[in-house]
């Protein structure tokens, strides 16, 4: 039987091969940009487009049209989401590529799925301003977080073209 040094192991890790297939990557993409989209024109009509009018504000059409499409693009995500869970994300663990960032991606990803859930089912009138701002900050910090995420995982790819 044939026995590896550390060393071969390292390497063998350092080969896998996690560049994902092109419609997959365009999935991803896709499902992530229209996220990030939604979530953006929710905070334009809500925090610009609202309009001082004889009863109060009036909410400008935007808004809940915003809402009906960040859910849709969560949903999207999260089937994604799963479809990354073998192809991607245990084997890049595996192979210890691109680690900073990586748990960055999944943590943020956690993160946005338990805020948006409070959002969703725990939120009261009080307490609803807080859940919201934590999930929308990190939710505008994550499209920096994933373009660092892929331009510095490229750079650890010893198959790549530089
Ligand atoms: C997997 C990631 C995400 C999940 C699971 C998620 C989930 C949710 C859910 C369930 C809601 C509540 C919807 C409602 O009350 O009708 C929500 C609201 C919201 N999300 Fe996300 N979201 C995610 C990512 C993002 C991102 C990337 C942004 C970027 C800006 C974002 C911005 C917002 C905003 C602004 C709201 C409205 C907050 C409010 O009602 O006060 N979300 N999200
Ligand atoms: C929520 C979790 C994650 C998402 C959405 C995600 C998404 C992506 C996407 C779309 C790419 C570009 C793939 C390509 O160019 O074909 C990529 C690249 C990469 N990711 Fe992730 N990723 C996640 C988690 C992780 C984790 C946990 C690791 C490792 C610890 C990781 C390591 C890498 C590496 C090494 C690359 C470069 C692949 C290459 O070009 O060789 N990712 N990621």
């Amino acid at each position: 039987m044939h026995t590896q040094t550390t060393q071969q192991r390292a390497a063998a890790r350092l080969h896998i091969n996690l560049k994902l297939e092109r419609w997959h990557r365009r999935c991803v993409y896709a499902s992530l940009a229209l996220l990030l989209a939604s979530g953006a024109a929710w905070l334009v009509a809500r925090y610009w487009l609202r309009q001082a009018g004889q009863f109060g504000e009036t909410v400008h059409p935007l808004e809940p049209w915003s809402m009906k499409l960040h859910g849709a693009a969560v949903m999207l995500t999260l089937f994604f989401l799963g479809s990354l869970m073998n192809a991607h994300i245990r084997r890049a663990l595996k192979a210890g590529r691109n680690l900073a960032t990586g748990w960055g991606m999944i943590i943020t990803m956690l993160f946005l799925i338990a805020t948006g859930f409070g959002l969703y089912y725990l939120a009261g009138e009080s307490d609803r301003p807080v859940w919201s701002a934590l999930h929308w900050v990190v939710g505008l910090a994550t499209g920096a977080l994933f373009v660092l995420h892929i331009v510095l995982g490229r750079r650890t790819n010893p198959h790549r073209p530089h």
